[in-house]
């Protein structure tokens, strides 16, 4: 087999396999949200569900791999369809949509980070509250369509997380993806892999949120993001680099082509600049 019909199998394998992800992921969700309380002590009640309920552990680790999993498939496959120009034969509507819920979808991880409930999850609460805030004129207004301080800390996360979000992301790719149950093969194979990471590897440890420690770190896809906040101003890392990012990508579409060459190596420059900054905080530190 040459080295063109292997690139065109893998990209035509990845969504397949990010799409059962998805089901694996909507599936051990749905069991844990029997379980979760979003209100009161969430740090035990996440506890609880890891020793307590009968494989509460076994669901949790699924969930974590199966949404991960999804989502960097997700980006995988959009970098795919952009390094191979693919934007030009998309319609608008549906460029616009798929960058769209990429975003989306590492908001859904992002939520589910704060919904941990351990210091870490709280932190990461905190932050898009502050970021939220410093919104000028509309962030106090807006910060409390997502988080809101005290005891319901963790409600609003709970209800992005869990319903809306989900049934977002689902409405913006309906068009775009073909099957919605992939090749039973796919799921099968999906399914094996998850079930063996969530036997065999050691969840990551829950960090009491009254433990002492130096260092609190966000989300994998955040620690380029918590780097910048260290040296400028809260807005221009959280949201007006990332909003320039994604301004360009959607209009990428639309362009001239001596400006959608220029645009297309700027997000390839900044996308490879972004990667090298989460490498340096994970292989370095903060
Ligand atoms: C695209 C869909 C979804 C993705 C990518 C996703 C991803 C995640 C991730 C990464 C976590 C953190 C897990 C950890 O670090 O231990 C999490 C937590 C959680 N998710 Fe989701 N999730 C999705 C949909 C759902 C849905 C539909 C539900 C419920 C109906 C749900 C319920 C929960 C609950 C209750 C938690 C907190 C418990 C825990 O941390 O294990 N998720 N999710």
């Amino acid at each position: 087999m040459d080295t063109a019909t292997t690139a065109k199998k893998i990209s035509l394998y990845l969504p397949r396999i990010g799409l059962s992800c998805l089901i694996l992921c909507l599936i051990s969700g749905l069991v844990l949200v029997f379980y979760y309380r979003p209100l009161g002590n969430v740090f035990r009640n996440v506890e609880e569900i890891t020793t307590l309920v009968p494989y509460g552990y076994f669901f949790r680790q699924i969930h974590y791999a199966s949404g991960q999993l999804f989502v960097i498939l997700m980006l995988v496959h959009t970098m795919d369809q952009f390094l191979r120009r693919r934007y030009h034969s998309y319609f608008t509507v549906e460029w616009t949509f798929l960058i769209f819920s990429l975003c989306i979808c590492f908001f859904v991880l992002f939520t589910g980070f704060i919904l941990k409930g351990d210091k870490e999850g709280f932190f990461a609460g905190q932050i898009l509250m502050n970021i939220l805030k410093e919104i000028p004129t509309i962030g106090a207004y807006t910060s409390r369509l997502f988080i809101v301080p005290g005891k319901s800390f963790f409600f609003l996360p709970f209800l992005y997380h869990c319903f809306f979000l989900p049934v977002l992301i689902i409405f913006l790719i309906r068009t775009h993806s073909h099957e919605w149950l992939p090749d039973k093969k796919f799921l099968f194979i999906t399914s094996i892999g998850l079930f063996l990471y969530a036997i065999f590897v050691e969840h990551h440890i829950d960090i009491p949120p009254d433990a002492h420690i130096d260092i609190v770190k966000g989300p994998w896809f955040f620690l380029g993001i918590q780097n910048l906040l260290k040296i400028m101003p809260p807005l221009w890392p959280s949201l007006y680099f990332p909003g320039l990012f994604m301004g360009c990508l959607f209009i990428l579409p639309h362009t001239r082509t001596t400006w959608r060459k220029v645009l297309h190596y700027f997000i390839i420059i900044s996308f490879s600049f972004y990667g090298v900054l989460t490498l340096k905080v994970i292989f370095i530190g903060l």
